[in-house]
Parts: structure tokens; sequence; C-alpha cells
């Protein structure tokens, strides 16, 4: 007879050493714990050997102990806990081994890390940063401003007449009557200068609007860098030397620059300067569309009458001012044909830059 149906049986019926029973009995449950491996095997056996009703110990408790005779209830009433102790502590052991099994699997230092994603700098960014350091190396401050913008600011004090068709071309943004979106950085000519006195010499990076039909070379939104320099006796000379310089520092110093005779309202003499080609060198290319040179700047004298409005005495001082497009260097610095590119967000064009 197994020890299985035994413990259904008295200790009267089996005439059996309860000692010898109860070791039998624990050799069976050490069996049966070496099988166990998985967190299901170790529930199964609590359930076989300690379920209330079905359990193997519970029937040795019932059959054994409880119907035991008065004179060997002691003994084997030992017999019992003492086995009844080692499997709940072995049951308690087996189901943390699993249980920690299963929540460490086996370390593979063959997996390869986690990737960190490293945010590169915008090619914007890294222009405007360039054009800021050498102007402070030369001696100017800068300074940011508003992008809503009042009529007066962006176009009546830097002396665009009423109806004058110079208004039209700026392709403006109107918010109200007299409100609009910055339609160049120029405006804070004049914000600084009805603050402060000369000398001055700014520069003003940021955000500029236009009414543009989005193509490759037009954006609604694109960025400039203004700069001006106002004191006593500047003139031409200084103008052409400081840009002159300023464009050799940033596109490499065998460029040529070229000045050619322009109109803004608010710079009299005005010019628009050239840089030879930095793709072909002058010769002639597809980017410099066979002419040797590229726009881009816009400069000149700071007219007079501007003076009028921030109460500058014109016969005492004189100054020039300069703008240029930032999206457009950029993207001659790193050959980008289409300025859309700049403001998609688009996470693989904008990781090449460093
Ligand atoms: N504000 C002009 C524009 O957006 C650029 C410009 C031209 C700025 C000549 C100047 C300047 O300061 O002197 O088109």
């Amino acid at each position: 007879m197994s020890i299985a149906d035994k413990v259904t049986r008295t200790l009267a019926e089996l005439g059996t050493d309860p000692a010898a029973l109860y070791s039998e009995l624990g050799e069976l449950f050490d069996g049966e714990l070496r099988q166990a491996g998985a967190p299901e095997d170790v529930k199964h056996l609590r359930d076989r050997w300690l379920g209330r009703k079905q359990g193997l110990l519970t029937a040795a408790n019932d059959h054994w102990l409880k119907a035991a005779g008065r004179e060997i209830k002691p003994a084997v009433g030992k017999l019992q806990n003492t086995l009844k102790t080692r499997i709940e502590q072995a049951m308690e052991a087996a189901s943390g081994r699993t249980q920690t099994a299963r929540a460490e699997p086996p370390l593979d230092i063959t997996l390869p890390g986690p990737v960190r994603i490293i945010g590169a700098r915008h090619p914007v960014g890294i222009v405007l940063d360039e054009i800021e350091e050498i102007f402070r190396s030369m001696g100017y401050s800068v300074y940011e401003g508003p992008e809503i913008e009042s009529d007066y600011y962006n176009f009546e004090a830097l002396n665009f007449p009423e109806h004058h068709p110079a208004r039209d071309a700026m392709d403006t943004i109107f918010l109200t009557d007299r409100m609009l979106l910055r339609t160049h950085t120029s405006p804070c000519q004049i914000r600084i200068m009805e603050k402060q006195r000369p000398p001055l010499r700014y520069i003003v990076p940021g955000k500029v609007y236009r009414h543009d039909a989005p193509d490759a070379s037009h954006s609604p939104m694109f960025h400039q860098v203004e700069g001006f320099a106002v004191d006593e006796k500047i003139s031409f000379c200084d103008l052409k030397g400081t840009l002159d310089h300023f464009l050799k520092r940033l596109f490499g110093p065998t460029v040529r620059t070229r000045f050619r005779a322009s109109f803004f309202p608010f710079t009299e003499p005005s010019a628009e300067v050239d840089v030879s080609c930095i793709f072909c060198g002058g010769s002639g290319c597809r980017v410099c569309k066979h002419t040797g040179f590229i726009e881009v700047l816009g400069c000149g004298m700071i007219d007079p009458a501007v003076y009028g409005y921030v109460g500058y005495d014109p016969e005492r001082y004189s100054g020039f001012a300069f703008g240029m497009g930032v999206d457009r260097v950029a993207m001659l610095r790193y050959d980008i044909n289409d300025i859309q590119l700049l403001f998609q967000g688009d996470a693989r064009f904008l990781s090449q830059f460093r």
C-alpha cells in the first residue's frame, strides 16, 4: 500500500510504528519537492500537501493524529508538528526561489545598451551665434525687440512715407489698423536710438514676418540680423570696412565683397552687398546663377530724416546701418536648397548639424 493510501487509514488499522509512517511521508514530500521547478509546481505541491480537504498532511492529521489513542497521541502530535513545520518551511523557501528566478532573468551582457538621443544645433542658431560673436568682438551689443510692432516703428519713423510703394513691397501681415508683425528688424534702430545717445553700436537678431506664399526661397517667417553704428564722424568708409571684415570672417578670408548702389527709405546713400560665390569662387555656377556673386546684405548711411524722429542732431551725428537674412546665409553655408527644410522640424534633416 502506498503511503498516500496509508494516510487515509488510522494508525490502529495500519498497525505500523508512527515514526516510520511519518518518515515515509516526509520522504515522499522530499521527492516531490525536488521535482518542483516552476512556480506552478510549487503551488500544486502546496495544494497536494497542505490543502484543507485533500492535503496529504491534513489527512495524516485527521486519520493518524486525531484518531490516535490517548497513550500515543502526544508522540504522534510531535511527529505531525515536526513534519508540518518542515513542509511549510520548505514550501516557503521553494516559492521564494521560483519568484526570484522569474523576476530577474539572467543578465545578457552582449545586449546593446540603451540609445540616448542627443539633440543637434539648428543651422540658423549656429549661424546666428557666429554673427553675434563676430560683432561682439568689434564692440557691438545685442538687442532684441518685439515681433508685434506698430506702424510707427516698422515704417513711419524709418522714413517710409504714408502711401509710399515701399510699404507694399514689404507684404505686411497686419494685426489691426496700426499694429502688425514686424517685416524687418530695422524698427529696433528707432527703439534703441530714442532711449540712448551716441556712441551706439548694436546688432539685433530676430524673427520677421511677411505675407509670402511658402516656396523653396520664401517663408512667411524668417530671420534677420539688423546692425547699426552711430557716432560723430562715421563715414561710408567705416561701413565698407566693417562689412568687409564681417563677411570675410563669416564666409572665409578669400571672399571678395562688392557694393552696389540701391535704395532704402531709411538710408542715404544705400547699397546692396554681394560676396564672391562661396561655391565656385567667382567663376560662375548654379548657386550664383553664373554671375560669380551672391547678394547677402542691404546697408547704407542712416538717413538724416530718421534722426529727426529720435531727436538727434544730424549735423553732429552720422551712422550706418545694415540688414541681412540669416536663413539665406545658413542655406549657403550648408548648401541647403529649400528654406522650408529649416522650419519643418524633420529630425532626419536637423540631426545633421553640430
Ligand atoms: N530692413 C531691410 C529689409 O528687410 C534690410 C535693410 C536694408 C536693413 C538696409 C538696413 C539697411 O539696416 O540699411 O529688407
